[in-house]
Parts: structure tokens; C-alpha cells; sequence
């Protein structure tokens, strides 16, 4: 988007383009992220390969619920693999000449001062410096951007979760055409999809599990168990091309930017994944630097880069909650009776009013407003 705009800008990678490329990521877009990628120029292959979905489906035990967003809000979500994005970000990046290095190693934040920013970092053997008016850490919540900022100077907001999630994907259709979040006395459950033909599949696991505890064979028949019979009959297996397992919590830093650092995306704030966030977490930041670096370059105005921090963190926290929320609600906490009778009253008021599935529709595709 800035190379669009005129300015220029180096992207520093520490991994391979394989090792990048070949990671599963999240796959839900909002409108807003469909929008921003259409404005960016990238929007081609996904207008031909994405999936829409007008509604999914929330099940408790055997029953099933389902949630109509286009009817609610007016709009429906898209389906299409975060990698599938960066392969078109990269194709395009690459396509017009832009500078973008991979195995950049080392890579250190020398100086934030008033005047402006200096990087350096290692690549094919040789020591390399870059001297630039401003730095987008979006390198993720292990990445170098926010370990640059000192301790002090930043807020930490975090909560963890007793649980983690199991994600598989594999070349079988999909359980169901929507997408199907399941609340089970065993655990929770979400059945995705990458595309007609290939299926992603989450089962809650405890922190502790280990990934070759988890055979191909025992995934199936978790997700089967948790799932409502007339799904459960339908389930197709094949052989996993991926399994994983990642830890869930909710951490946010404030204030997210630092001089001249803005912190974006996962570098500053991870949502546990059931409401589908963090992608379009990171692309409603990226959409307001973007913004904020145009204004300052085409005006010289700050006003925008001032007003970035405070701008993402309303969505970020709208998004904490909305997140939070839908994991408390649809996971397994605890064996204690109580809680399990709140969240199915809570799911049962949420069937039954109009009002509640409204709440709910309009936090899931992200229709807020800024
Ligand atoms: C996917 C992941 C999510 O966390 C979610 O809520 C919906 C879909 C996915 O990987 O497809």
C-alpha cells in the first residue's frame, strides 16, 4: 500500500519464503480485510478461489443453531487461507520491484530518536544497516519490535487459558458447508475449511498435550465425539497434511506505538482465535498506519501517526472482548456443573433472541464502526 503512495519501504524477513509460505494460518476474512486487500491491489485470486459464507452454525451437544449473519448484518465473511493472502502480498511485492529480504538474521532496532530510526541485521553473510523515518513492527509476539521498547514505557495486558487448540488440515470435503463452532461436554470443537476440497479442523486440548499423543486416527475420533450426530455421520477423514497445536490468550500492549515504532498486528496484541481475529486485527492496523504514513508524507501532518495508538487499541479491545467472550462461552473451563449450566443458558438466550444473535453477528464480521 505505500508503494502505491510513492514510499519506499524494506521488509525484513528472518525466515525462508518456504518455511513462510508453508505455515497454516487463520482463514476467516472480514469484509473490511476483503476491502483492504481489493484497495491494495491483491484481491484478484481471491475474488476467483475464496469461499463466502452467509451464516454458521453453533451446536450444543446435539442441537445445532444457525447464525445468519447476512440476514443480521447484511454482510457474510470470507473464506481464504491467511497464506494464501502472503503469497499474494509477496507475488505483488516482489512483482513491482519492492524491496523484501528473507533470512534476514539479527535483526536490531539501533535507534528511535526524534529525527528518525536505524535498523540493522544480517543477511547472506554480510552486516547491513537501514537509516528510515519510521519502523512497522509486524513481526509477531516473539518478533524483535516490541522487545525494543522499553520495559517502562509500555503497558502489558494479558489473561491465559487453561486449554489449548489442536488444528489439523486435510485434502477431505468439509464436514459441513458453513462453518460449525461446537460447544460439547468433552471440549470444544470448530470445523473450518480451506476450500471445497480441503478441510480445517480444531479440537480444544489441554496445554500439556504433545502432538505425537495425536494421531490422525485420534483427532478423528475426538472431533466426531464432539460433534452433533447428524454432522458426525457425515465427517469424511483422510490423512492430516498438517497437525499443530497452539496456546490461547488474550494479551495486549499499550500504548502501540513508541517514537517512531508502530507496533502492528500480533506484535502488539493476540486474541485467543475462536472469534477469527487476528488476521483482521492486523489488517484494521495496518489499514490506519497506512493512512497515518500517506497523510504525514503527502502534508507533513503527524496527526494520524499521533492518533494511531488509540485508534487501533477501540478495535483491539472490542475484539479482546468479542474474543474472550466466544471462547468463555463455546470451551470447557472446568468439570464444574455450574459453569457448564451458565453457558447453555447463555447459548440458549443467545438462540432465542434476536437481539443477542445480533450482538453476536455484528462482532463476528467486524461491522463497527471506527
Ligand atoms: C478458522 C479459525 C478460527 O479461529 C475461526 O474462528 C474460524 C476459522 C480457520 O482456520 O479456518
Amino acid at each position: 500500500m505505500l508503494h502505491r503512495y510513492g514510499i519506499d519501504s524494506v521488509v525484513l524477513e528472518r525466515c525462508t519464503r518456504e518455511h513462510v509460505e508453508g505455515r497454516v494460518r487463520a482463514g476467516l476474512l472480514e469484509q473490511g480485510t476483503v476491502n483492504l486487500l481489493a484497495q491494495a491491489g491483491v484481491a484478484e485470486r481471491l475474488a476467483r478461489e475464496s469461499l463466502t459464507h452467509a451464516g454458521f452454525t453453533l451446536a450444543v451437544g446435539d442441537r445445532v443453531h444457525r447464525i445468519d449473519l447476512e440476514a443480521l448484518t447484511g454482510h457474510g465473511v470470507t473464506i481464504y487461507g491467511q497464506t494464501e493472502v502472503t503469497k499474494d502480498l509477496v507475488d505483488a511485492r516482489l512483482g513491482n520491484g519492492g524491496q523484501l529480504y528473507y533470512e534476514a538474521l539479527d535483526v536490531a532496532v539501533q535507534e528511535l530518536s526524534d529525527r528518525g530510526a536505524r535498523i540493522t541485521y544480517r543477511h547472506n553473510g554480510a552486516s547491513h544497516e537501514i537509516e528510515c523515518d519510521f519502523i512497522a513492527g509486524c513481526d509477531g509476539f516473539h518478533g524483535v519490535s516490541r522487545r525494543s521498547v522499553p520495559r517502562q514505557a509500555m503497558q502489558v495486558y494479558e489473561r491465559l487459558y487453561p486449554f489449548g487448540w489442536l488444528g489439523m488440515l486435510a485434502e477431505v470435503p468439509p464436514v459441513s458447508k458453513e462453518l460449525i463452532y461446537s460447544n460439547h461436554a468433552r471440549g470444544f470443537a470448530l470445523c473450518s475449511m480451506r476450500s471445497a476440497t480441503r478441510s480445517r479442523y480444531y479440537v480444544q486440548c489441554t496445554p500439556q498435550d504433545r502432538i505425537e499423543e495425536w494421531s490422525d486416527q485420534r483427532f478423528w475420533d475426538e472431533l466426531r465425539a464432539r460433534l452433533p450426530h447428524e454432522y458426525a455421520e457425515r465427517l469424511v477423514t483422510g490423512p492430516s497434511i498438517e497437525k499443530g497445536i497452539a496456546s490461547i490468550r488474550s494479551f495486549v500492549v499499550e500504548p502501540m506505538s513508541f517514537g517512531r515504532l508502530f507496533l502492528v498486528g500480533d506484535a502488539a496484541h493476540i486474541v485467543p482465535p475462536a472469534g477469527a481475529k487476528g488476521l483482521n486485527l492486523a489488517a484494521a492496523d495496518v489499514r490506519l498506519l497506512h493512512q497515518a504514513l500517506v497523510e504525514f508524507y503527502s502534508s507533513g501532518r503527524r496527526t494520524l501517526l499521533d492518533e494511531y495508538s488509540s485508534r487501533a487499541l477501540a478495535r483491539v479491545w472490542r475484539a479482546m472482548r468479542f474474543s474472550w467472550w466466544l471462547t468463555q462461552l463455546t470451551h470447557k473451563f472446568s468439570d464444574e456443573p455450574f459453569a457448564h449450566k451458565l453457558q447453555l443458558a447463555e447459548l440458549e438466550y443467545l438462540v432465542q433472541s434476536p437481539a443477542a444473535s445480533l450482538s453476536l453477528a455484528e462482532n463476528y464480521v467486524g461491522a463497527w464502526r471506527d
